[in-house]
């Protein structure tokens, strides 16, 4: 048995006491959304919710669904040919199960997550097989236990693609039909499931963005006038101040389009990186804040959303780390050695705490009741 196998087997024996520390949902973030049917999650880490106490206390306390951060993308799942690696997948399914938490499944197939050996049979031979073997396995082992796929994770790139789809290792060989392909295989495999494309900047008044929302509505619709089996879009929603506000005048269309064409919609990711690290930080959480209360504002009265994640539920796990290259930015304001800290993009602090954000969450969960009421 590998060292990793060993970690999450002894933490599968410790499942039973997860039950036990399931504290009183009453503020929680995951109930605030169930007032309106909805499910609040966060991108977590097997190995965090192990060894920090109060990280995995902060998730059990909010979320009603996870996502795995790491453990459902492909080059984790089968690091060789002939070996697949289920540990700590099998440990996040045994923590929502034991917590009454939905998990989505992100991702079957991503640009960013092949694992290296597959790419020159792929690109060689195009031979779909090693997609289908790596989609049987991985969706005859978890389709009966995951109602929501990301099939196919970020598509569209209209400035380096190739008509507007990315020119990934996927594209390249199998051409534009690898998407109908990994849907229908999807359907097929699980029939239940709720089959999703998942994609990234769709928020801002931008001519890139302009571009892609209108490449990945006609990828949406041509998928629907054939008949391919898709059932919603994921909007990753990762902000960034820098780019100003989000535009409702842009997203508004765009989401309207996207549930005319009978699609659902969730938010699979949503955090925010900062545009000024030099403010006080209740200023920066203010700000942070009403960047998401405007995005939310423009998505939850649609009645075809299901669900809210954050990419991570607290700042100090967070993808989002500011880099030597933003502090140079700033000159040398902090030449006492004190720095900005964390980016502050997240629900909850690098102590767990809840800030601004999380209430703006709360917030339009429970004013998406009063305005909008159950679906
Ligand atoms: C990111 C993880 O957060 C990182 O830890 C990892 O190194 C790379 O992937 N869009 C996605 C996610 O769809 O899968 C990415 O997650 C973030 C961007």
């Amino acid at each position: 048995m590998k060292r990793r196998d060993f970690f999450y087997c002894v933490a599968s024996l410790l499942g039973l006491a997860f039950a036990g520390q399931v504290k009183s949902r009453e503020a929680s973030l995951g109930s605030a959304a169930s007032i309106s049917n909805r499910l609040y999650g966060a991108a977590v880490r097997g190995d965090l919710l192990q060894q920090d106490g109060a990280y995995r206390r902060c998730v059990l306390a909010n979320c009603s669904s996870i996502t795995p951060e790491l453990a459902l993308k492909w080059a984790a799942l089968q690091p060789q040919p002939d070996q697949f690696d289920f540990s700590e997948m099998d440990y996040l399914m045994r923590f929502a199960k034991a917590n009454g938490m939905a998990v989505y499944g992100h991702t079957l197939l991503w640009h960013e997550s092949i694992p290296a050996w597959a790419l020159e049979p792929m690109a060689t031979k195009k031979d779909w097989g090693i997609i289908q073997r790596y989609m049987e396995t991985v969706l005859g082992r978890l389709a009966g236990s995951i109602r929501y796929w990301d099939v196919v994770n970020e598509p569209i790139d209209t400035v380096d693609g190739v008509d507007g789809l990315r020119n990934s290792p996927f594209l390249a060989a199998f051409g534009p039909d690898y998407i109908p392909n990994a849907l229908r295989t999807a359907r097929m495999l699980a029939p239940a499931a709720r089959l999703m494309i998942n994609e990234f900047g769709v928020e801002y008044d931008l001519a890139v963005e302009d571009d892609r929302r209108s490449r990945l509505l006609k990828l949406l619709e041509t998928l629907r006038k054939g008949g391919v089996p898709i059932d919603g879009l994921g909007l990753q929603a990762h902000l960034e101040l820098a780019k100003g506000q989000v535009s409702q005048q842009k997203l508004k269309p765009f989401l309207d389009a996207v549930a005319d064409l009978g699609l659902e919609i969730y938010v699979t990711e949503l955090d925010v990186r900062e545009g000024n690290y030099a403010q006080a930080p209740d200023r920066r959480d203010r700000d942070v804040a009403d960047a998401v209360s405007r995005y939310l504002d423009i998505v939850m009265p649609y009645s075809n959303l299901r669900g809210i994640t954050t990419w991570g539920i607290c700042d100090r796990y967070s993808w989002l780390q500011i880099t030597p290259e933003d502090l140079a930015k700033y000159g040398d304001i902090w030449k006492d050695g004190s720095g900005p800290g964390l980016n502050r993009g997240l629900p909850f602090d690098a102590s767990m705490q809840p800030k601004p954000f999380s209430n703006a969450l709360l917030q339009a969960f429970s004013d998406s009741r009063v305005k909008y009421g159950r679906d």
